[in-house]
Parts: C-alpha cells; sequence; structure tokens
C-alpha cells in the first residue's frame, strides 16, 4: 500500500486457578486451540452481545479520542466485532487472526467496510509489511508466552508509525493462559523501546487499556 504512515528512523529492532509457576509452564497457543473454541461456538466469547465487550470497546474507542488514522493493524480481530468499530477510524485496516472460521465471520460481518482487509497470520511467527499508526492488541497478548510477547513487542516498535498510537487491551482478572493480562502487559511496555513514547493507562476492575503513543522528535 502507499502514502502509509512513515516508519520511525530510530526504531529498534483463561483459567483461574493455576498457579504462576505453573502458568510458566504453557507455551504460545497454536491455532487448533482457537479453531477448536470457534468449531464448539462460532462467537466464544459473546463479542455480539456482553456487556463486558460493549464497555471494553466503548472504552477502546474513547481512548483514541476524535482521532482519525491512514493504516490500522487489529492483531486478533476474531468475527470482526472491534475490527467493525475501528474501520469508521481508519482509512485503510488490516484486520489479522490465527483462525479461518473467525476471519469468515468477520469478512461477511465488514463486508460494506471496503477500507478493511483480513488475512490470516499467526503473530509473531507472520508480521504484516509497512507501518502502521494505529495498532491494538486486544485480548491477544496472553495467549502468547514470554518470549513470543517480547518478539511481538519489537516487530510493533519497528512498525509503529512516527505519530502513531498503539492500545494494548488485556483482561486482568484470573485465566488458565500463558500469561495474565497484567503480565503480558507490563512485559509489551517493558520491551516496546521507551524513547519517545508516552503512555496512559485505563483501569477498572476487569480489564486495562495501555496507549502507547509515539511522539516525534520536535515534541
Ligand atoms: C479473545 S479474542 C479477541 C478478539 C478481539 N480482539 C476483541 O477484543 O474483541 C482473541 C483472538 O486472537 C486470535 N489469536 C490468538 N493467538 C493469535 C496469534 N498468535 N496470532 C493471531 N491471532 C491470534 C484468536 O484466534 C482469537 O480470535
Amino acid at each position: 500500500m502507499s502514502g502509509g504512515p512513515e516508519c520511525p528512523e530510530n526504531a529498534r529492532l483463561a483459567t483461574g486457578s493455576r498457579s504462576a509457576a505453573l502458568r510458566q509452564g504453557l507455551r504460545t497457543r497454536d491455532s487448533a486451540y482457537f479453531e477448536n473454541l470457534y468449531t464448539a461456538n462460532p462467537d466464544p466469547w459473546n463479542f455480539t452481545e456482553s456487556s463486558y465487550e460493549q464497555d471494553k470497546y466503548a472504552a477502546t474507542l474513547g481512548m483514541l479520542g476524535g482521532r482519525s488514522f491512514s493504516r490500522g493493524l487489529e492483531v486478533g480481530c476474531s468475527i470482526g466485532v472491534l475490527t467493525k468499530l475501528l474501520a469508521t477510524r481508519c482509512s485503510e485496516l488490516l484486520a489479522v487472526d490465527i483462525v479461518e472460521q473467525a476471519l469468515s465471520q468477520a469478512r461477511e460481518r465488514c463486508a460494506l467496510q471496503a477500507n478493511v482487509t483480513f488475512e490470516r497470520m499467526h503473530v509473531p511467527e507472520h508480521w504484516p509489511a509497512g507501518c502502521f499508526d494505529l495498532m491494538v492488541f486486544s485480548e491477544i497478548l496472553y495467549f502468547l508466552d514470554k518470549t513470543d510477547i517480547a518478539r511481538t513487542a519489537n516487530l510493533a516498535n519497528a512498525s509503529l508509525a512516527k505519530d502513531g498510537i498503539l492500545l494494548l487491551v488485556n483482561y486482568t482478572e484470573t485465566i488458565d493462559e500463558p500469561c495474565t493480562g497484567n503480565e503480558a502487559a507490563d512485559l509489551f511496555l517493558q520491551i516496546f523501546a521507551p524513547e519517545n513514547v508516552s503512555i496512559t493507562h485505563l483501569r477498572n476492575s476487569s480489564f486495562r487499556i495501555d496507549v502507547l503513543e509515539r511522539r516525534s522528535h520536535s515534541d
């Protein structure tokens, strides 16, 4: 895609009861794990109806203020409920997920939004080319182990445009995944290059949103 945002020149490169020690043994969830979830239920997290999800989406969009973006990336788009909302803020939006069943629902849901492209991608093994001035990781990082979170943070750092915004949205209650939401967000924030980045947080009883905003050097 041409005419998109410019990359920074100096970019560096659920559960419950399981204890942190046991969870440390869990590796990044593979595609079969999610394919089984979507086979059992086409909307496994009840994105279309749950009040938790509606509140989370409203808070996520609220963190964007009135801003619009030229090229957005949504990682782990699932069935496209958040995608449809993000698409209204982006000239172009690339939404990726590891599961084809989810992507086909997402394509249908966003069929009238010609600015959205969907791709099957297993992050961080696969990563899109180019730069983005909006990147959204909503409820995805804690499915990765710490090594893959660090890889993802470095890839995202290299792909976030000079004045770009990156959102991390994470459930913070108990889960049975490789990381908790707090561990995943804190590690990502630690790895992502802090130079010229301002960070804003929103926390409530069930989720947190971290907004990383890359400032140009003149700011
Ligand atoms: C809990 S859903 C989040 C959906 C959406 N982001 C939201 O907040 O409404 C997590 C999604 O991430 C996808 N996913 C998990 N691991 C992934 C990976 N390594 N690469 C790409 N997608 C992944 C899953 O298939 C699932 O659809």
